[in-house]
């Protein structure tokens, strides 16, 4: 029986519309300094009248399966976080299913707000370990702006639209995902809550009046519990795949807040050159904020074989997820300038010696690994 996962594809879609800091300054009363420097937030990209949560989602999945050189019919199963899904029934993920062409998937939706991306990677994950499926497609995708009260400055400035999506396959070889932490309380429910549209509160006249279909969001709460959450359960995870904070390459944490980031990161003793940052451009995407910047980040090319990768998804419920990947898979990206690849093969300057022995050892392995054709 396959022992581990590997994420073999993945893909990304954001909407083309741009809404910038100065668009919102024309909308409500805020400025693009407020919003920069107490977020980070420059930009952020807005669902046309026709995308929708799944559209997004098939766009981003089309880029994952083309990655993975994958048949949909292939699949088994699909799942699809969101807190913006087209509908309450069906799920998104069975759309997908669908319009994909994916007859042998079985197909849910995952509700854990922003956290969601990290606990589907976690269910789809020990699904696959436990031998029930071989090839499962995970998705991150949202339309927020759809669920934003426009007229709301603590909120609406915040959050984005888009998707994300990875192709896993089980695997005898050792890596890929290595550990996942996953937690929740939800004595913090009410700190970031849509009170309208479900079984409590059904869509009336007075719902709507009273704008209880819209995010409301304490966010100095929500901030208090992100930036304690967020290095804890990091580090827990990172413990629990046998690593420390110096064995990883790189942190991608939540895009909510850069000053969260910033201090979670300082939490774990992280340089930030360590860290992936692109809320600057996205904003809070929710359960699509982690593969998107997963994406960005082999783009970019800041993975390298062997790399250790920290995911940290945290939001609505209250919940939290974490997650360790090792990263395996030789990118058909452009290659690095030299300098730059000999800088992050052999470790960086903060590496204290044993770390950038066992860093060295790893990279050995990975690299034979690959020559043999041991590795997928
Ligand atoms: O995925 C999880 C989702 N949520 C989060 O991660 C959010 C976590 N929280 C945060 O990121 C921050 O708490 C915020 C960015 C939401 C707010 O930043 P803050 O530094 O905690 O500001 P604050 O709530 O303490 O508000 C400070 C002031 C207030 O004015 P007064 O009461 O001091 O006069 C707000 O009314 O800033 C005001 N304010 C704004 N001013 C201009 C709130 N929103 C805005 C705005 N523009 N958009």
């Amino acid at each position: 029986m396959a022992r581990y996962t590997h994420i073999i594809g993945w893909g990304k879609y954001v909407p083309s519309q741009v809404m910038t800091n100065h668009d919102l300054e024309k909308m409500v009363n805020t400025s693009d300094e407020w919003i920069r420097t107490r977020t980070g937030i420059s930009e952020r990209r807005i669902a046309g009248p026709k995308e929708t949560t799944f559209s997004m989602a098939l766009e981003a999945s089309r880029e994952a399966l083309q990655v993975a050189n994958f048949d949909p019919r292939d699949l088994d199963l699909i799942v699809v976080a969101s807190a913006t899904p087209d509908h309450i029934f069906p799920a998104t993920a069975c759309l997908l299913q669908d319009a994909l062409g994916a007859r042998h998937a079985a197909a849910f939706d995952l509700s854990a707000g922003c956290s969601g991306f990290v606990y589907a990677l976690s269910v789809a994950s020990q699904m696959m370990v436990a031998g029930t499926y071989k090839r499962a497609l995970v998705v991150g995708a949202e339309t927020l702006s759809r669920i934003l009260d426009w007229t709301d400055r603590s909120t609406c400035v915040l959050f984005g639209d888009g998707a994300g999506a990875f192709v896993l396959a089980a695997s005898e070889t050792p890596g890929g995902l290595l550990s996942f932490v996953l937690g929740s309380d939800g004595s913090g429910g009410d700190l970031l809550i849509v009170p309208g549209g479900g079984s409590k509160l059904p869509a009336s006249e007075s719902t709507v009046q009273e704008r209880l279909h819209f995010v409301k969001m304490n966010g100095r709460e929500v901030f208090k519990f992100a930036a304690r959450i967020m290095p804890k359960s990091a580090k827990q995870a990172i413990k629990a795949a046998g690593l420390e904070s110096e064995d990883i390459e790189l942190f991608i944490p939540h895009q909510a807040n850069l000053r969260i980031i910033k201090s979670a990161a300082q939490a774990m003793d992280l340089p930030m050159e360590r860290v992936f940052v692109n809320v600057d451009r996205y904003g809070n995407t929710s359960a699509a904020s982690v593969p998107i910047a997963f994406c960005e980040a082999i783009e970019q090319n800041r993975l390298m074989p062997g790399d250790h990768v920290v995911l940290v998804g945290f939001g609505a419920g209250l919940t939290w997820g974490a997650a360790v990947v090792q990263w395996d898979r030789v990118l058909p990206t452009p290659k690095p300038k030299l300098k730059t690849l000999l800088r992050r093969w052999l470790g960086y300057r903060r590496a204290s010696l044993s770390s950038f022995f066992r860093r060295l050892g790893r990279r050995i392995d990975t690299l034979w690994g690959i020559i043999t054709g041991r590795r997928l």
